[in-house]
């Protein structure tokens, strides 16, 4: 880089900015997404809590978009041990860019996803419907079939129940008896609001803005879906998501939608429609992917998670090269944290982009053991800049006038 500087130098005096990598003529960015999985439902939850943010400053990425960080304290531990390097961000907690009030508000009242007067409510109302109509038999055999059974058979009491507090039983319940136990209260000044969304964004350009919003707006869910849409520096829009996962049964109480395949595709449809003219990047947990029968390893074999969908990403538009780059599965039968009873290898995790981006090879990240999460990460350089002799975007520092 630096004898490159040097030459630069004479013809521009531009190459002050170490940390932008120009490919002939082309600024160019490392991004990563990454779910996390922080929920006790998910094995080895607190060493995986306490290894991530090492994994996150040798990731080493200009942006990251992370999913299922679900609490304000562990979106508050990790970041005041990245934010060293990472020194922007953003989550739908912040109320501000790189500012989440945990780090100095004094609170009176513990402020967690259920209060004592929805831990009330829940034990006197959700729970005697749900035993009355029928649910708790199907909620020893899966949390989803009885959330199923309780969302379609309970929704009135669902929807005068904090929506916070249902999202999080739903995310961390373990048992029956630890139905709530994460989302209360212990002491007198224990703080952990819900991250509804689970999504933060990590940045080490200025985020210049951001804001989080819901998919579906006005609406309550069981589980909270959304994106965080983000103007960086030198880099343009970037879009951080976690589209909704397809379970086998759907557990929504205020959306008309029969499945979650339908209801993955109306969050499609918000982002694909909202981003339509404008070049944007897409870091998500899109819990879709093709299927893929015949490959050089048993770990690019792949079960496909709602093909039909993932060709609408493709109808869209949008350009990825991971499967080609690299191809392994993100979400894998042999992730010693994944039930691989249940799940067969997938990718699920993509960096996908739209306009006028020239992108270096993708690859699997955060995939060191023992493993940090269910999820693997995927990171992929994008340059921006000029590509066919006409200049896209301001951002084409350092450039003299020769032609490439
Ligand atoms: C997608 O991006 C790759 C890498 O920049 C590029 O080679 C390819 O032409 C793009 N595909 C489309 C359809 O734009």
């Amino acid at each position: 880089m630096s004898s490159y500087c040097h030459l630069v130098r004479t013809v521009v005096s531009l190459c002050v900015l170490s940390h932008v990598v120009m490919v002939s003529g082309q600024t160019c960015r490392t991004v990563t997404t990454f779910n996390a999985g922080l929920t006790p439902r998910i094995d080895d939850y607190p060493s995986r809590l306490k290894r991530q943010p090492a994994a996150l400053l040798k990731e080493d990425a200009d942006v990251i978009c992370v999913q299922e960080y679900w609490f304000e304290n562990d979106l508050a531990h990790m970041l005041k041990a990245v934010s060293s390097k990472y020194a922007y961000h953003f989550s739908p907690l912040h109320t501000s860019i790189s500012y989440l009030p945990t780090f100095s508000r004094k609170r009176i009242f513990p402020e967690t996803a259920c209060d004592p007067a929805d831990a009330a409510y829940f034990y006197l109302r959700v729970l005697p419907c749900a035993l009355f109509r029928g649910c708790v038999p199907l909620f020893l055999q899966s949390l989803q079939e009885g959330l199923s059974c309780a969302a379609a058979k309970c929704g009135v009491v669902f929807k005068t129940f904090s929506e916070d507090c249902l999202s999080c039983i739903s995310l961390t319940a373990t048992s029956l008896s630890a139905l709530i136990d994460a989302c209360k209260p212990v002491t007198n000044g224990y703080n952990n609001r819900l991250n509804g969304p689970g999504l933060a964004l990590l940045s080490k350009q200025e985020i210049l803005s951001a804001e989080y919003r819901d998919f579906f707006p006005g609406r309550e869910l069981t589980l909270q879906r959304g994106f965080i849409e983000a103007e960086i520096k030198d880099l343009g829009t970037v879009v951080c998501s976690h589209f909704s996962a397809i379970f086998p049964y759907y557990f929504e109480y205020n959306l008309d939608f029969a499945n979650y395949v339908q209801q993955q595709q109306a969050e499609m449809a918000v982002i694909q429609s909202r981003f339509q003219s404008r070049d944007h990047i897409l870091l998500a947990d899109f819990n879709t992917g093709p299927q893929v029968e015949t490959a050089s390893s048993e770990d690019r074999v792949l079960k496909g998670e709602a093909p039909q969908n993932f060709q609408m990403w493709i109808a869209g538009g949008y350009n990825f090269t991971y499967l080609e780059d690299d191809g392994r599965c993100t979400f894998c039968r042999d992730n010693p944290v994944v039930d691989s009873n249940i799940h067969p290898n997938n990718v699920i995790d993509y960096v996908m982009f739209k306009g006028h981006y020239t992108a270096q090879k993708a690859k699997r990240t955060l995939d060191e053991s023992p493993p940090l999460s269910d999820h693997y990460g995927v990171r992929q350089t994008l340059c921006i800049g000029k590509k066919d002799g006409i200049l896209r975007k301001p951002y084409n520092i350092g450039r003299n006038s020769k032609k490439n």
